[in-house]
């Protein structure tokens, strides 16, 4: 099957300063298979972050090309880049970031509100997607009143709001407990498996990456080896 989602050659530099740079990534070359949960595993340091911006479009490289759905979306314009993550992307991170004022349904909403879903979907959708992470009972807590696991489904359920294609997920259980983590890597792979999402998420723990379709190792900026797990999932 066509990638949705591919790295050709990708290398990051940073600048320190007119002395030093820093090589986080020295050309990288992935495939990201659609329906999967594709995992980039590695030492804190060994380049996932930087890895991840660079797919999800919140960061260029210094060279190379990704390649969305057929398109490059590495010379984007901003506004075009802002769009793309919009609305055929979405982020979910170690700290969830959640507006602590607003409700689990309202926090969903509001995604999106930001793109402009007509009112009468929204409501509907919040739900449905809150619903699909396990949350129906949780729907008008606040934050501050659920648990880790519990927010980071919330965090889920806002990705999932807008029907993305793909969803970039950077140490999503480094922040959780095993049996959490454990329980948001089976929601993950439910979302890949059978609601047609692709996941391409980083984690340094080995419990987790097991879990995941395919496994690229990192070490060092680049890419040293590549996996294939095959865990045939359970009937419900
Ligand atoms: N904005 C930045 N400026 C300078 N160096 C950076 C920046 N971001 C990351 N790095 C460096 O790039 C390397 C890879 O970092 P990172 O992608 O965060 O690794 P990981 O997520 O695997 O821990 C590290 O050496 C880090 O210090
Ligand atoms: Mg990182």
């Amino acid at each position: 099957m066509e990638p949705i989602l591919k790295a050709v050659d990708i290398s990051r530099v940073f600048k320190i300063n007119d002395k030093t740079e820093v090589h986080a990534l020295k050309s990288i070359n992935l495939e990201v298979p659609p329906d999967k949960l594709v995992v980039l595993r590695g030492r804190s340091g060994s380049g996932k972050t930087t890895l991840i911006n660079i797919l999800g479009a919140l960061d260029r490289p210094t060279s190379g090309e990704v390649i969305f759905d057929g398109k490059e979306i590495t010379a984007l314009t901003d506004a075009q880049a802002d769009k793309l993550r919009r609305y055929e992307m979405s982020f979910v991170f170690q700290s969830v970031a959640l507006i602590p004022t607003m409700t689990a349904y309202e926090n969903v909403e509001f995604a999106m509100r930001l793109v402009g879903a007509p009112r009468s979907e929204r409501a509907a959708r919040a739900k449905e997607c809150l619903i699909r992470v396990g949350l129906e009972k949780r729907m008008h807590h606040r934050p501050g009143e659920l648990s880790g696991g519990e927010q980071q489904r919330v965090a889920i359920a806002r990705a999932i709001a807008n029907r993305p294609k793909l969803i970039f997920a950077d140490e999503p259980t480094a922040a959780l407990d095993t049996p959490t983590g454990l329980a948001v890597m089976n929601l993950f792979r439910e979302l890949a498996h059978e609601d047609g999402l692709t996941i391409v998420m980083t984690t340094h723990d080995t419990t987790m990456m097991e879990m995941c379709d395919v496994v690229y190792t990192l070490e060092d900026g680049e890419i040293t080896d590549v996996s294939e797990n095959d865990i045939t999932d359970k009937e419900e």
